[in-house]
């Protein structure tokens, strides 16, 4: 049974009612949806992608949602509910930031930043600080202080992944859920939607800027980081 369908993903219940299947659409968006088109391939480059990201998390001793792939296109993964939060960290100026606050595109920053976004697409998702978090009843303290400790930690190992091929991390957006028991999980997905990914040397592109910014094919691009990947 579909549960929600997402712009990248459907969610459906499973037998089990602590864990769901996750579906990889073709779809791409960006610009929260004002861009869309559909690629053939491109569910499954993400899901292989995210599932591979989960798997080195996990051996790097940090757990998420994921429980395991389950086929090219699909996941199975523990139920959550969803903390409408996008949590976005930052190692190096990109994208929104530069034209929110004038840094240069490529400036690194001497410390992570993580910032929240209100998940609301009618309201575009905005920035919000932790006094909105709290006025929104999104979150207390404790989970504010958690969720930035996990995307801290998220942020480190995804950094040594990224070192093994050459790459830099430059920003990526998570996603976090609770389970029955309360529990806050990394939830949706870590992929080149989700990420931007420079290579360190010639700066190329490995993420979902080539189509925001019309400058490659994204399915190149995305196998090109997947066959990098493959080869950790
Ligand atoms: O657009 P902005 O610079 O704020 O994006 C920061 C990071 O969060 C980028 O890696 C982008 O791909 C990701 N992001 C996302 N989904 C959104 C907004 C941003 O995956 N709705």
């Amino acid at each position: 049974m579909l549960v929600y369908e997402g712009k990248a993903k459907r969610v459906f219940a499973t037998d089990d009612d602590q864990v769901y299947r996750i579906a990889y659409k073709d779809e791409v968006t960006a610009g929260n949806g004002a861009k869309k088109d559909s690629m053939a391939g491109k569910g499954r480059l993400n899901n292989m992608i995210t599932s591979r990201f989960f798997e080195l998390l996990a051996d790097a001793g940090y757990a998420s949602h994921f429980i395991k792939r389950l086929s090219e296109t699909e996941q199975l993964v523990r139920k959550v509910e969803i903390i409408p939060l996008e949590v976005v960290v930052r190692n190096i100026a990109a994208g929104s930031i530069t034209k929110r606050l004038g840094f240069t595109k490529g400036e690194a920053f001497k410390a992570p930043l993580v910032e929240f976004y209100y998940k609301k697409d009618e309201l575009n998702d905005p920035i919000v600080t932790d006094d909105h978090v709290k006025l929104l009843g999104i979150a207390d303290d404790k989970d504010i202080s958690e969720l930035k400790d996990q995307a801290l930690k998220i942020n480190t190992i995804l950094i040594d992944i990224m070192n093994k091929m050459s790459l830099d991390l430059v920003d990526f957006k998570i996603e976090f859920g609770k389970d029955k028991a309360g529990n806050i999980l990394l939830a949706d997905e870590i992929s080149p939607d989700t990420c931007r990914i420079w290579d360190k040397e010639t700066k190329e592109n490995f993420d979902k800027d080539v189509y925001r910014e019309d400058t490659g094919s994204l399915i190149d691009t995305y196998t090109h980081f997947y066959k990098k990947m493959e080869a950790l």
